[in-house]
């Protein structure tokens, strides 16, 4: 089996596919809406220290046990476990994995699918096709359907090319684009009236809110989702590493990409909002918070753009065209998951088990937009606030005490030999074992209680 598995033909390739995974709606969309409404720079020093401290390690337990095992999650916790409890437990594990993931794809779909209605409302709008670019931007059965299964559609197709073929070309097609428009809409944003109050609000922390515990069960939350932690799509990603690859050097930069992408984006998305304001658009609600989520990127934003004319639908094309790129990208590594698995443990064709699994999916993602109002919020507070942060724990549990010392540093030093001298191997074992779960594990309880 191993001869026919996909592997990353480029360590390059393999950065742009996993940071693709890692940079998504929760980077662009997530983050910098989290930082505006927690206390701005005090959000982003925690975020900061978490997702080196926290979030990279949990990375790389899940990227160790992939190359290890060069499979699927399911089989890879089964190799590493070493009797029969832990062998359930561990395919039981990589199973709920590969469930919890499918599930953040059908809502991702779905608002994804949004993101290229937007975009194309621009272009639309822009060729004075008034009337449907209208539609495009309501809320309606019919848009949400179409949207969806064509942004399952685009996914379907990379992920049926294989790793190199699909995953690998796209992601590095697409990652680095997505990265040169980021940085173009920021220098422009930035150059307009209102940002600089914006950046202010970024940028100066309120130290009161820095030890704030909603404010760190946040920015954990924030940073676990936005590394794709848990559900094994980094873990297969782990798997199509070649032995030679530095592992926490390549898990290192891929961090580094999904941090500074969000950073990035805070540059873009709160100066955006205080032009916004400035413009004469209502960015406080009610409650004096500042507007976030589904109102911000759908009202606040493309009010904004209407007030720029022409530049506006401009910007408002590259804006969406944006988030629907690193939506795409995340996607991908999400439907990997549940067809790794058919592929290696059922024998099952790309082909066929691609088509049937994404099928299922559009089919789940239908059934949440037939059923808007009682499912999506339910399917994301069960997907990304439970079960995420619990597998995530399991995978750490996994490294820590169940798989032996020894045979972690044979897999480390597999990369480089002298890892067993650095300052990695020194602090990371006991991260994994101790540090990890533990808090992870008092997030969760907390998160219970709400
Ligand atoms: N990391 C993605 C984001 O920030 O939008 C979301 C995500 C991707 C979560 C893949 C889970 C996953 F398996």
């Amino acid at each position: 089996m191993a001869a026919t598995r996909g592997e990353f033909s480029s360590r390059f390739g393999f950065i742009m596919a996993a940071a693709g995974s890692a940079v998504g709606l929760g980077n662009i969309w997530g983050f910098p809406t989290q930082a505006a409404s927690n206390g701005g720079g005090a959000f982003l020093l925690v975020y900061l220290v978490l997702a080196f401290c926290l979030a990279y390690p949990a990375l790389m337990a899940e990227l160790i046990i992939g190359r290890h095992a060069h499979s699927n999650a399911v089989q890879a916790l089964q190799l590493i476990s070493r009797g029969p409890i832990s062998k359930f437990i561990g395919g039981a594990t990589g199973i709920a994995g590969l469930i919890v993931a499918s599930f953040i794809l059908s809502f991702y779909a779905i608002v994804s699918g949004w993101m290229m209605a937007f975009c194309i409302n621009a272009a639309l709008t822009f060729l004075d096709m008034g009337e449907s670019a209208a539609w495009l931007v309501e809320f309606s059965l019919t848009r949400n359907l179409i949207f969806m299964c064509l942004f399952m559609l685009m996914t379907i197709g990379i992920i049926s090319q294989g790793v190199q073929g699909g995953i690998e070309r796209w992601s590095g097609r697409l990652m680095p684009m997505l990265i040169i428009m980021l940085v173009i809409l920021v220098m422009y944003v930035l150059t307009l009236e209102g940002a600089m109050e914006g950046l202010k609000v970024y940028l100066l922390p309120d130290f009161g809110r820095v030890m704030s515990p909603s404010l760190i069960i946040a920015a954990l939350g924030s940073a676990f989702f936005s590394l794709s932690l848990g559900v094994g799509t980094m873990l297969i990603y782990g798997s199509y590493l070649k032995d030679e690859e530095n592992l926490p050097l390549v898990g290192g930069y891929v961090t580094l990409v999904d941090i500074g992408i969000a950073v990035m984006a805070g540059f873009l998305i709160i100066p955006a909002m205080y032009v916004a304001q400035h413009n004469g658009i209502q960015i406080f609600n009610e409650a004096g918070a500042l507007i976030s989520e589904d109102t911000l990127i759908f009202t606040v934003l493309p009010n904004l753009f209407n007030t720029m004319g022409t530049t506006g639908l401009l910007v408002s094309f590259a804006f969406f065209f944006l988030m629907t790129i690193a939506a795409v990208t995340s996607s991908i590594s999400m439907l990997e998951v549940p067809v790794a698995y058919t592929i290696e443990n059922h024998g099952a064709e790309r082909q066929k088990a691609v088509w049937i699994i994404g099928g299922v999916i559009t089919a789940i993602s239908a059934t949440i937009i037939f059923n808007f109002e009682m499912l999506f919020g339910l399917v994301i507070e069960l997907t990304t606030r439970y079960s995420q942060p619990l597998l995530a724990l399991l995978l750490c549990v996994f490294v820590g005490w169940i798989w032996n010392r020894e045979g972690l540093l044979q897999e480390l030093k597999k990369g480089n030999k002298d890892v067993e001298s650095t300052f990695f191997w020194k602090i990371w074992p006991w991260y994994v074992r101790l540090v990890c779960p533990l808090i992870i594990g008092v997030i969760f309880v907390n998160s219970l209680w709400g």
